[in-house]
């Protein structure tokens, strides 16, 4: 596959700069890139990794609204955190950008510019929804309603969160504005749009042929699934003050779409990263375009961006998109709003030292074909037994042993005729089965199957043990030196290994195990034969290694663990407490016979006044198809009494009358409370009229 490449640009996602990042992020697409990327530098090919943070759009000015803040302090403020965490926990991206910076904005407006003047874009005036309150338009997630595929009620206007649909405003049923909780009313406007429509039958021919082999099913499916649905002219600009403004003249007010401008961040990082260079990275047919990213990714990188970089017409086209599926955290979703999550950066606290744990971790539980689940037993589980059992186990006995036998020096094969042909035989087996290994682990990095190559580089240690369990050369030094250096020469060709493989999963154990075996310039040589064509890496006799190795891992407690579970559960009945703040206990159990005797109606409200002296009541004037009748109701804050008039209302009318400010009340409408402390009418929604009774 490389060989007919000459480079390679990667690309992760850029991760919306509202929040901190969590493993969820980190399994979808920085680990895998971060893994694929190191280990194509390690075979010396010409790479770049590019990466920063996506600050336009709704979430960005939904975010900042509720912090109170400006979009652009709100992003300030995020991206610093994201850039530093990604940092602290070791992504090695060559650069991480922002879309808030000039040569973003230069680049992301000579992009539409370009496919503007080659007369791609239609221009249309249409109605869209618009908050009259915020006096805002509403699009993508300003705009929530119920999904006309699934019934999901918080549904956003550009897609279902909860089955996965793409949706547009208009599809929702019961929109709301997501601002003002207002339903919006439909206004003109004027906006460009992106006739994906008319790419189709390319998209068939390069996709769905020409990519049907070598994407993953869960990508190739999802693209597959949204073709056939019948594509549709997108539309790339959205009314919003905060954004890539249009580069047009009479477009005041209008910025380019988020999923517009974000992708082409990527190109903008490499400009800044590359400088005049940059063009080969990104037009050069001999590089390879490979775009990692999360499922909820999937139709923007595989057939929306693919289009844009068609119909402008001097790019290449991603050559693969590894996606990703969820990861789940302790059997449930990953949620920011319910703060059900691990954050990075609290991990990077609560476990100095342990990246490679979670880095390993994450790995081998990785999202690659369906939804995974992250436990912190599970964690604990394969740390102490795979990270601190197989292989910091098999390199410190291996270590301990070098020096105890042969005072810290690597011993030297010997020759051929000290060592028994069993010994040999034995050597002749594990070594057959670690070249497998290694063969199957670069085969899979390859083919971006990360949880089995990680596997088959635990395989090395796993067979490293074997081959000591095998020998047992504690048992044999004292009589046959010959062979206990046999012995002891491959274990440490096995360590060293080690040392080169696991670098692209777990580069600080990678480096520890150099340390341990102070290596020097032999092993940089060798790794370079490793990674081009597997061999195993062969340590220079006589030099001595460490004389008193640390252990590589460490188990992770008991504690440790419980304290991240009771951080879980501590969140979890915050939360709830938090969302049923106005929620008042159950009241006791009634028989049906005691509802029945409420005489429930619905009533028409006639006339309505403010109570002299008191500033929470109404006073209506109701008619109840039985009579009409004063009612005295504490909605005063909630309705200004011109807007009670004409209301249909619901009410008890048999509850004995009451005196309040001097007035007799004959009954009692009926409200709710919304969460913000409003109240709001009960009232039938079809056309019951004054009379009717409720059951
Ligand atoms: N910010 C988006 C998200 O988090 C991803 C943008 S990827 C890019 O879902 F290609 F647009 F940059
Ligand atoms: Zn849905």
């Amino acid at each position: 596959m490389s060989k007919k490449f000459k480079r390679t640009t990667v690309t992760a996602a850029l991760p919306y700069a509202n929040g901190p990042l969590h493993i969820g992020h980190i399994a979808g697409a920085y680990l895998p890139s971060d893994i694929y990327v190191r280990y194509l530098r390690l075979k010396g090919e010409d790479v770049i990794y590019v990466c920063g943070s996506d600050e336009h759009g709704v979430a960005i000015q939904i975010g900042a609204r509720k912090e109170g803040v400006t979009p652009r302090a709100f992003v300030d403020k995020y991206h610093e955190l994201m850039k530093q965490t990604f940092r602290s926990f070791g992504i090695s991206f060559d650069i991480y950008s922002r879309t808030s910076k000039p040569i973003h904005y230069q680049t992301a407006q000579d992009f539409f510019t370009n496919i503007y003047r080659k007369g791609i874009l239609r221009e249309e005036t249409s109605e869209q929804y618009f908050d009259e309150q915020e006096g805002i338009f509403l699009a993508d997630r300003y705009i929530v309603g119920t999904c006309p595929v699934c019934g999901y009620e918080r549904a956003y206007g550009d897609q279902c969160e909860k089955c996965g649909s793409s949706l547009s405003p208009k599809q929702l049923l019961n929109p709301r504005s997501a601002v003002s909780g207002k339903a919006p009313v439909l206004r003109p406007t004027r906006h460009w749009y992106f006739p994906l429509d008319e790419f189709e039958s390319w998209l068939r021919e390069w996709l769905l042929k020409g990519h049907a082999h070598d994407w993953k099913t869960n990508v190739y499916g999802q693209c597959k699934s949204w073709i056939e649905q019948g594509l549709q002219a997108r539309s790339i600009t959205r009314d919003m003050d905060w954004g890539v403004p249009v580069p047009l003249p009479d477009a005041e007010g209008k910025v380019l779409y988020v999923w517009f401008d974000a992708p082409i961040g990527y190109i903008s990082a490499t400009r800044e990263l590359k400088g005049d260079d940059w063009e080969k990275y990104w037009k050069d047919p001999e590089t390879r375009l490979i775009h990692f990213i999360g499922k909820d990714n999937i139709v923007f990188h595989c057939i929306i961006f693919p289009a844009m970089l068609k119909a402008e017409g001097s790019f290449i086209l991603p050559d693969n998109v590894p996606a990703n599926e969820f990861l789940n955290l302790e059997g449930d979703k990953i949620s920011t709003s319910r703060n059900h999550a691990v954050w990075l950066h609290e991990y990077l606290n609560d476990f100095p030292g342990r990246r490679d744990e979670l880095r390993y971790v994450l790995t081998s539980i990785a999202p690659e074909t369906k939804d995974a689940d992250f436990t912190w037993k599970d964690y604990q589980q394969r740390v102490n037994s795979e990270l601190v059992g197989i292989l910091g186990n098999f390199v410190n006995r291996v270590l301990v042993l070098t020096g105890k036998y042969f005072n810290h020096a690597i011993p030297a094969l010997g020759h051929a005729g000290a060592i028994s042909v069993r010994l040999e035989n034995t050597w002749q087996d594990i070594n057959t089965e670690l070249n497998r290994s290694i063969a199957a682990m670069l085969a899979a990095l390859d083919e971006f199957r990360f949880r089995e190559a990680q596997f088959q580089m635990m395989n090395i240690a796993r067979l490293g043990n074997k081959w000591l369990a095998d020998t047992e050369p504690w048992k044999r030094h004292a009589e046959n030196e010959a062979e206990s250096a046999f012995i002891l020469n491959r274990a440490l060709c096995i360590t060293a290994t080690l040392a080169v493989a696991c670098e692209p999963f777990l580069p600080d154990t990678a480096a520890k195990i150099r340390e341990q075996l102070n290596a020097g310039k032999w092993l940089e040589a060798k790794a370079a034969d490793f990674w081009k064509s597997g061999e195993l890496v062969v340590p220079e006799q006589g030099t001595s290694v460490q004389q008193k190795p640390q252990l590589l891992f460490l188990p992770v407690p008991d504690e440790d663990i419980e304290k991240q579970l009771a951080k879980l559960r501590k969140k979890d009945t915050a939360m709830q407490q938090n969302n049923h703040v106005s929620i008042k206990p159950a009241k006791e159990q009634v028989t049906i016979d005691d509802f029945l005797k409420l005489d429930i109606r619905v009533g028409k409200v006639l006339t309505a006044e403010r109570v002299e002296k008191s500033n929470k009541l109404l006073k209506l004037l109701v008619d109840t198809g039985l009579d009409q009748r004063i009612i005295l109701s504490g909605i005063a804050q909630h309705f200004a009494p011109e807007e009670m008039v004409g209301k249909t209302v619901t009410l008890v009318v048999n509850l004995a009358p009451r005196k309040m400010m001097g007035i007799e009340s004959q009954g009692m409408i009926l409200t709710a409370e919304g969460p913000d402390g409003k109240l709001y009418l009960l009232r039938p929604d079809g056309e019951a009229g004054p009379g009717a009774m409720i059951s």
